[in-house]
């Protein structure tokens, strides 16, 4: 099995949904086979990529995960979808740790035939998050370059910890990407400073910088690669997928 790695921060809005999307294409465009799954019920990832949620999740119903992937305008990327299905996503969201147990053997069998494989969590610290934690090989946070950024990363931390504890686990802390970067702004300059003390060297270099772009490809159903390939937003997104393929 190729790298798992979870988009995780329990805040909403940061840029978890637009990196996973925009790294899925990325590296599938720089040769890999990718997979992108969408665990948020909010199917942010499946229409941003122009595709439908679907009505009933192959999570729930135990069919094996390739039945639910659909390929996407992109060679190489397919998209496990998210769906909206109230009793789905009750399903998949309940605090049982068979339930949850059982989720993560599906998700596994259905990753052997990718290289990279991308889950785009919720926003919350749920069993969704705790589920797709435990499915993967590596956590990376986004971090909005805002006032509250570090608000709250203890328990998303403190989470992380106790899978990486589970020692069946194979999970490790793998980067860090700010994101909505302002290099004009104070404000931005400081948290780039505190997250890099904090959290060290797991900080990736590339920034994601705010760019409207970024914000208008999803309603093209389109990566920001493929809607505006010269923005400054798509250029740094191949570059944080170069950095990530590079820390292999
Ligand atoms: N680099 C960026 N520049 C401008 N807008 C961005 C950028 N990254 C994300 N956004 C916008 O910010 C909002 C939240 O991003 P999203 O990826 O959906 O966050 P999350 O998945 O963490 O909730 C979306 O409207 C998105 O288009
Ligand atoms: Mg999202």
């Amino acid at each position: 099995m190729g790298r798992v790695l979870c988009i995780a921060n329990q805040k909403g809005g940061v840029g978890k949904t637009t990196t996973a999307v925009n790294l899925a294409v990325t590296m599938a465009k720089a040769g890999a086979q990718i997979l992108l799954v969408d665990l948020d019920p909010q199917c942010n990832a499946t229409t941003g990529l122009g595709q439908e949620p679907t009505k009933s999740h192959p999570l729930v119903d135990s069919a094996p995960v390739r039945q639910g992937v659909c390929k996407t305008g992109t060679t190489r990327l397919d998209l496990l979808p998210g769906t909206r299905s109230f009793r789905d996503v009750e399903t998949l969201t309940r605090d049982d740790q068979q339930q949850a147990d059982r989720v993560r053997e599906h998700l596994a069998r259905g990753f052997t035939a990718y290289d990279f494989v991308l889950i785009d969590c919720p926003p919350s610290l749920g069993q969704l998050t705790k589920t797709a934690l435990a499915s993967s090989t590596e956590v990376l946070m986004p971090i909005q370059c805002e006032y509250f950024a570090m608000e709250g990363l203890a328990q998303m931390i403190e989470v992380i910890r106790q899978v990486i504890e589970q020692k069946t686990r194979w999970l490790e802390f793998g980067g860090i990407v700010l994101t909505m970067y302002d290099h004009t702004l104070e404000l931005t300059r400081e948290v780039d400073q505190e997250v890099r003390e904090f959290f060290g060297e797991i900080v990736y270099q590339t920034v994601i910088p705010r760019d409207v772009a970024v914000a208008e490809a999803p309603s093209h159903g389109k990566s920001v690669i493929d809607y505006a390939p010269r923005a400054r937003g798509a250029r740094a997104y191949t570059e944080l997928c170069m950095e990530v393929l590079q820390r292999d």
